[in-house]
């Protein structure tokens, strides 16, 4: 069984990170969200896996490298524009041949992993797998239509009136019939070959699709609030560790991680956080679930439920809660200027401003 990683895309909901860095790479706990789900195939015992590139291409290809060290191969497939799920599943068509594979959507992530669902599927052999959980919104997802036994009678991307309030988890099971479906179906409204249209041919055609409901955790971390959420909730499972230095002014409560080389000069941090490698935390406070990457440094500034990214500087900035700090950004207090903001924003960026 060999599996699909979707790592193209748009990323428009998460603009203005995604102008310059693939969504797939924000850090989860310091790693990247990608990490989370190659590692998960390799646990359900996949370590065949082709990787879906689109503009990011270069930058996913360094950081995951041929997949040698997580234990898996690594092929990359480059899809020239991102035309949809399907369209990933049509162009991979030749690396795919006639074995069955997993299709795992790249910015998802899944607490409790896959290796349940994998083994389910390859003991049942249905034609093809989905997974659902309830969500609160489905109107956003793709949803699915149980019939009274159980099973599915219809599929759609993101309905204006959904019919189930059960969506499509980002993970699909296939065995070779879907590469019939994905090359009947025509582009949808919004111009994409959609993954639920390409389920719903195969229903139509009398295929058998499985559908079990999950309740484990799953979130698709396409915005800021579901990406602060994931981190949140991987940081509740992290060690306290110290391989930084951490002076006798400092205190650590909780669990905290202090990486390699990191220094906590005269600063309190709340747990559970992750300070990066390198990164410098001085006269500051970090709260719970903030995530610090590499070579950052915090000074005299508060920092709570956050990720902030490879290079940043937060100096005298006050209070910074619920942000996703992109990489190599400052974020400067002027204490002393006119009340005025002074700002230099990329395309799509949101700033929250109290005063
Ligand atoms: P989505 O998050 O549904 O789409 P998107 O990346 O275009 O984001 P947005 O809606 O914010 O504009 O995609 C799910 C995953 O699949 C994600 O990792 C990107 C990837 N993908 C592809 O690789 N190719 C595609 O054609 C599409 C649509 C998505």
């Amino acid at each position: 069984m060999k599996a699909l990683v979707l790592s193209g895309g748009t990323g428009s909901r998460l603009r203005p990170i995604t102008h310059t860095a693939a969504k797939q790479l924000v850090p989860v706990a310091n790693k990247p969200v990608l990490f989370y789900g190659i590692e998960s195939l390799v646990e359900a015992g996949i370590t065949e896996i082709g990787i879906v590139v689109g503009d990011t291409a270069a930058e996913i290809e360094e950081a995951v490298g041929d997949g040698s060290r997580f234990g898996a191969r690594v092929t990359y497939l480059r899809q020239e524009q991102p035309l949809g799920l399907a369209h990933a599943v049509l162009i991979a068509r030749d690396w795919l041949g006639d074995d069955d594979f997993v299709m795992y959507l790249g910015d998802n992530f899944i607490v409790g992993g896959i290796a349940g669902p994998v083994a389910g599927f390859r003991r049942d052999r249905p034609d093809a797998a989905i997974l659902l959980t309830k969500v609160a919104d489905p109107a956003l997802f793709g949803v699915a239509e149980l019939g009274p036994d159980g099973r599915v009678v219809s599929l759609e991307e993101k309905p204006a009136h959904p019919r189930s309030d059960l969506a499509l988890v980002g993970v699909y099971l296939f065995t070779p019939a879907v590469h019939e479906a994905v090359r009947a179906i025509r582009p949808s409204a919004r111009g994409e070959l959609e993954i639920t249209d390409a389920l719903q041919w195969l229903i139509d055609r009398g295929h058998a699709l499985h559908a079990s409901t999950v309740t484990g955790y799953w979130k698709d971390t396409g915005n800021v609030i579901d990406m602060l959420e994931v981190n949140r909730s991987v940081l509740e499972g992290v060690d306290g560790r110290v391989e930084g230095a951490v002076d006798a002014d400092s205190e650590l409560v909780g669990r905290v991680r202090v990486e390699e080389g990191a220094e906590i000069v005269r600063s309190r941090i709340v747990g559970p956080a992750v300070i990066g490698a390198g990164t410098v935390v001085r006269d500051a406070y970090i709260g719970p679930s903030t995530s610090v990457a590499e070579d950052c440094v915090i000074d005299s500034s508060e920092v709570e439920f956050s990720i902030v990214l490879t290079g940043s500087h937060i100096d005298r900035a006050g209070r910074i809660e619920g942000s996703l700090i992109g990489r190599t950004v400052h974020v400067t207090g002027a204490p002393r200027a006119p009340r005025a903001h002074r700002l230099v924003l990329g395309d799509h960026s949101s700033v929250h401003l109290t005063s």
